[in-house]
């Protein structure tokens, strides 16, 4: 099959900024073994704590909406850089720059990671574009949560989490007022549903404290939340 796996900067980097490098090399021996089952595997990695300490302090400074993008997408490049080491030959050197520079790389069967492309969306929407160009069978949503909910678990104890959830319901759930500035997104982003709503891309959400949780979704196990249509 082909995979895009979108690894959220929570799974990198700490709440102080501290890379997880155990936790980087377990995400990637999973991902290892889905390259060996045969899978051919794009991955897109966030920008995480250290995306969102500069974009606030830059944007304190002064600097406008797309620098604070700019930065973001550098330092999600970084991010990747975390990933391409532990994967070492399996595996694309550089993250691409651009969609051509993805395709590109993916047309080689290693494993690519990449981090941002373009100033005003999230790696979630780089993610679902990337999942429509090369028609991924699936489309891989890790973060530090088990799944979409009604609410941040984290700050709302009574959030539910669905096993399912439908485009439109979903659109509710992020449709807030700044969704759309430099490293303010929570969950999702309008680009990257849109994407997904309209070349229904089978879409899941899973957490990646665990990493085995790649592998079993990819095998079918009903574990997080799905998109339907
Ligand atoms: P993300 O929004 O993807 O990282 O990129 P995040 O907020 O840390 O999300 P997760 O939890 O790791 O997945 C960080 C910032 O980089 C800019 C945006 O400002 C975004 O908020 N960015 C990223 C872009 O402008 N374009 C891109 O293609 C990717």
């Amino acid at each position: 099959m082909k995979l895009v796996v979108k690894i959220g900067g929570s799974l990198l980097l700490d709440k102080e900024g501290n890379i997880k490098v155990a936790e980087i090399r377990e995400i990637a021996k999973n991902i290892e073994l889905l390259l060996k089952e045969g899978h051919e595997i794009v991955i897109v990695v966030g920008g995480g704590t250290e995306a969102r300490k500069y974009i606030t302090a830059m944007r304190a400074l002064g600097a406008s909406e797309g620098y604070c993008d700019d930065i973001g997408i550098r330092i999600s490049r970084c991010n990747a850089r975390l990933l391409i080491s532990a994967l070492k030959g399996l595996v694309h050197p550089i993250p691409p720059r651009t969609f051509e520079e993805a395709l590109q790389a993916f047309s080689t069967r290693r494993i690519v990671v990449l981090g941002g492309l373009i100033p005003g969306q999230s790696t979630n929407a780089v993610a679902a574009i990337v999942a429509e160009l090369i028609g991924a069978n699936i489309l891989i949503n890790v973060t530090d949560v088990d799944g979409v909910y009604t609410d941040d678990p984290y700050k709302n104890p009574d959030a539910k989490k669905f096993d399912e959830i439908t485009t439109t319901q979903f659109y509710e759930l992020i449709n807030k007022p700044d969704a759309n500035n430099a490293g303010k997104y929570e969950l999702f982003d309008f680009l990257a549903l849109k994407i997904i709503e309209r070349s229904k891309i089978y879409t899941h959400f899973i957490s990646g404290k665990n990493p085995e949780n790649i592998v079993k979704v990819v095998k079918g196990e009903k574990i997080g939340t799905r998109i339907v249509f």
